[in-house]
This record gives C-alpha cells, structure tokens and sequence, in this order.
C-alpha cells in the first residue's frame, strides 16, 4: 500500500465501524430493557452481557493494544471475560445496565477511531498494518450480533419439539423481527435440488494470502479479505485433493423432510456413536423450529413466528450429528473443510482461489443471503450469480454448513494477535463450519473463514451439504436423495 491510499483506507474503516455499530443498535433498539436484562434461553447469554462485551472486547485488544490504558476498570474485564462466565451465569453478574453499557461501547470507540488517526497504517506495528485491529474489531461485533440473533430466535421456546409451543408464538411481543410475510427473491429459480458437480483431484491455494503478495492492483474487496482473515485462515499453502463430488445446493426442507419422514431419527444406521447417544438423551425428531401440525404438515418457528414449511427453502439449525446422519442416508458424507474451500475458492481456469466464491467483489444482497436481508435461509436456487467457478451455489450466506473436519490449526500456524480467538480451541470438541448464514455480516463472510462450534449445538444458523467420493471419476452415490 501506498501512503497516497491511506486516506480510502481510513474513511472505509470508518465507515464499516459505523455501519457495524448501526446494525447493532437496529438489531436491540426494539428491546426494552428487562428483555435485553433477562436470560433469553438456559444456553444463551442475556442481550446486554453482549454489548458490554463487545466495547470490552475493543478496548482489550485494540485500545490496550495500541498503548490507551486510561480506561481499564478491572470489574468490567472480569465480568466480561466469556472463559471465567459460562452464559447460563452471565445474568447475576454486575453488568452495566443497558445505558451505561451502551455509553461505554460509544466512550471505547471514539478513542479507537482517535488512534486510528495516529496510526501507521502502512509501515506500521502488525496490528495496525492494513487497517488488521479495525477489521478485526468489526468482525468481532458482527459475530456478536450472529450470537444476540440466536438467542432472540430461541426467546419463548422450552424444548423439544413439542407442538404445545406453539402456543407461546402467540405472544406479540416475542414477534417483532421476523417479517409476516416471507420473501421471495426474483432471482429465485426452479432447480434440481439433487444436482451435484464433479471436483477433479489436483492442487489447489488453501488459506488466505498474505496481504504482503497481493498484487498492489488488487480490488478492495480482494484486500479486505486477506487483511482481515484470522489467524486460524492462515497461511496459505497448497494442498492437493482427491477427486470428489459435491452437491450444487445445500439440502431443502424438501430433503430432509423425506429423511425425517424415512424414520431417519429412528433408524440406528444413518447416526454416529455420539449422535445417537445425543438423540436418546434430547429426543429431538427434526431440526430445530419444524413442528408437524395435526394434518402431518411441516409448520416451522423462527423468531416466534410460526409459518409453513416450503419445501424449497435451505434448511437450518441442525446439529453436527443431524448433518452427518442425513448426508449418510442420502448415499454420501460431509465434505471436509478443504474440500468444502476447493469447491468454494479454486477457480480451474486461472489455477488460483477467489477470495469470494463469484470472485473479488464484496458480497452484496445480491450476490449471498447475508446482512438479515431475508432473516432466514432462502428458496433454493435464488443465487445464481453468487455460484463459484465449479458452478456451486449458496457457499456464502443462508446456512452455515457443517464439515467432517476438527478445528485444528493449519501447518505454519502463529498465534495472531492473542491465543484466545483460535488457538485456546485447538483440539476440542469441535467441528468446523464452513460458509456464512444469513444472520453474517459481509465482514465475515470470505471463502477461507472458519467457523466452528460442538457438535451437539443447532442454536446456530447451521446447515447441510453432501459431498461424495468418486470411483472411475463419477460419484459413488448409492442412495440418491
Ligand atoms: C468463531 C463464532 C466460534 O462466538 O465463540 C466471538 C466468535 N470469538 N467472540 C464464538 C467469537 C470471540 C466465536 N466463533
Ligand atoms: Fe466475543
């Protein structure tokens, strides 16, 4: 970068800060207060221990980190440590009330943005270099908003997939996000939801480039993801990959209704050893939000709003082991996370990996189901021009997707800027999602970000896709569902 960018690259900083915040206050503003107080759900934290956290998240690693410690209070860096308070305890905590909160995240922000003022962002400290800590601040808060997303979806619901719930839907209060009516995109087309494409084995750049060998002609957008991938995404390398199939789409209601409707929860063969343990002790018979009304109808529940099932639309809110269990009864498997890349990111024609699966723009509501333009996944097919060069669709938005692969740090690994984000991780009971839902903010969302969570969780906006191995360079496919 040259200094003669410096000044774009202040105001785009800025500006995404900003809309960040917005998005934040857009999300909670229909609160009141006790709402954002009270513990949504026994697994989620109360609305107002994350906005706390998210200023104290900014001045931890960037105002401490460039040199402000004028601020620090010990009692709000205990309170809003996520390791020390699991979320079930976060309620009984001294939290700032929600006023006091949301004037300390605005006192951590002016001194962010007055730093940034000072900073070099050229040739300056690596934390600073290219804008890292403001992207990574941003991307933080946007996470954040995925976690408050969860917890408003789950407001008002017990357990189990019980139809008596539905009855707690009727409270108007509890209906204030999701819109009445859903909408249908005019991009969306009728697709086959079976079609898969062929992978050919051969190598392929996994992992986010170093800003450092980026073209300095690079389009924004392609900079932007490579100065803000995390440390996890990093570095590239090549790997080769066998041959596989993917499915072009990920799985319908439609599909997984036929699996459900297969006895697919009853049938021992589709589950995991953990899986099936996790279904005697949850009793789940479906993902979460589908509830089968008297007439055998699918009816679904997101955000306290009860609507039918469309068979179209990409399902969500299904477990690590409810992805496996389906991929298995549909003649496949998960994909790995570098399978899942590869199919995303490498482009055959040019030999080299796209920062977004349709190339080097930043996503846009056209592009990807992303930035809660529909809140919830979309009818399958509505994304043509979002498809990456294998011709695979909805990579980035609407669901992310579950993968058989554990979050584990790629060769050459250094911790970058702290050991909290990824590397505390390493080797736990995880698997990584690959992707982005509609509830991601395009901050996040790039071909090489790694999500990752237990697999026991579907809180999340958390989907399916299958992959298949090939023999003679065709799919082996038994089943084809
Ligand atoms: C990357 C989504 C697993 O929510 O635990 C938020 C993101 N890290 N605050 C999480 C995160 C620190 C993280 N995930
Ligand atoms: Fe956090």
């Amino acid at each position: 970068m040259t200094a003669t960018d410096i000044h774009p690259l202040r105001r785009h900083l800025r500006q995404q800060l900003h809309a960040g915040r917005q998005w934040t206050f857009t999300l909670l503003d229909p609160l009141d207060d006790e709402e954002m107080a009270r513990q949504p759900h026994r697994i989620m934290s109360p609305l107002v221990w994350d906005l706390g956290h998210i200023g104290n998240f900014e001045e931890l690693w960037l105002l401490r980190g460039l040199g402000d410690h004028s601020l620090s209070d010990q009692r709000l860096d205990t309170v809003y440590n996520p390791f020390d308070n699991p979320r079930w305890t976060r309620a009984d905590l001294p939290l700032l009330p929600r006023r006091e909160a949301t004037e300390y995240i605005a006192e951590v922000r002016g001194r962010a943005l007055d730093l940034m003022a000072d900073a070099d962002l050229v040739d300056g400290d690596p934390l600073v270099r290219d804008g890292f800590v403001y992207h990574m601040v941003a991307q933080h808060e946007a996470q954040h908003q995925e976690t408050m997303l969860q917890a408003l979806d789950l407001r008002g619901e017990t357990h189990g997939d019980d139809a008596e719930e539905l009855a707690d839907a009727d409270d108007p209060r509890l209906r204030i996000y999701l819109p009445a009516t859903r909408r249908v995109l005019r991009s969306a087309r009728q697709v086959d939801d079976l079609q898969t494409v062929v992978v050919p084995a051969g190598p392929f750049a996994l992992g986010a480039p170093d800003p450092a060998d980026l073209a300095p002609s690079a389009p924004r957008a392609a900079r932007d993801a490579a100065v803000a991938a995390y440390d996890n995404e990093r570095p590239r390398r090549t790997v080769s990959v066998p041959g596989f199939a993917i499915d072009v789409f990920p799985v319908t209601a439609r599909r997984f209704a036929a699996f459900v409707a297969d006895h697919g929860y009853r049938n021992p063969d589709w589950w995991s050893e953990r899986g099936r343990e996790w279904l005697k002790t949850e009793g789940h018979t479906a993902p979460q939000g589908w509830y089968q009304t008297a007439d055998g109808e699918w009816a679904i529940r997101r955000f306290n709003r009860v609507s039918a099932l469309d068979p179209r639309e990409l399902v969500e809110h299904v477990t690590f082991w409810e992805a496996e269990a389906f991929a298995a009864w549909a003649g496949g498997r998960l994909p790995t996370e570098v399978e899942w890349e590869k199919a995303a990111a490498h482009d055959p024609a040019t030999g080299s990996s796209r920062p977004y699966p349709w190339g080097d723009v930043a996503p846009t509501p056209d592009l990807a189901n992303i930035d809660r333009t529909l809140w919830g996944p979309s009818l399958v097919g509505s994304y043509p021009d979002g498809a990456s060069a294998y011709g695979v669709e909805h990579l980035l938005g609407d669901s992310y997707e579950w993968t058989s692969s554990d979050f584990e740090p790629y060769p050459g690994y250094r911790t970058f800027p702290y050991p909290e984000y990824s590397e505390v991780f390493f080797g736990g009971d995880w698997k990584v999602l690959r992707g982005a839902s509609w509830a991601t903010r395009a901050s996040v969302a790039r071909s090489t970000f790694r999500n990752w969570d237990h697999p026991y969780r579907r809180q999340i906006f958390s989907g399916v896709r299958v992959a298949y191995d090939l023999r003679d360079g065709r799919p082996v496919r038994p089943q084809v569902r």
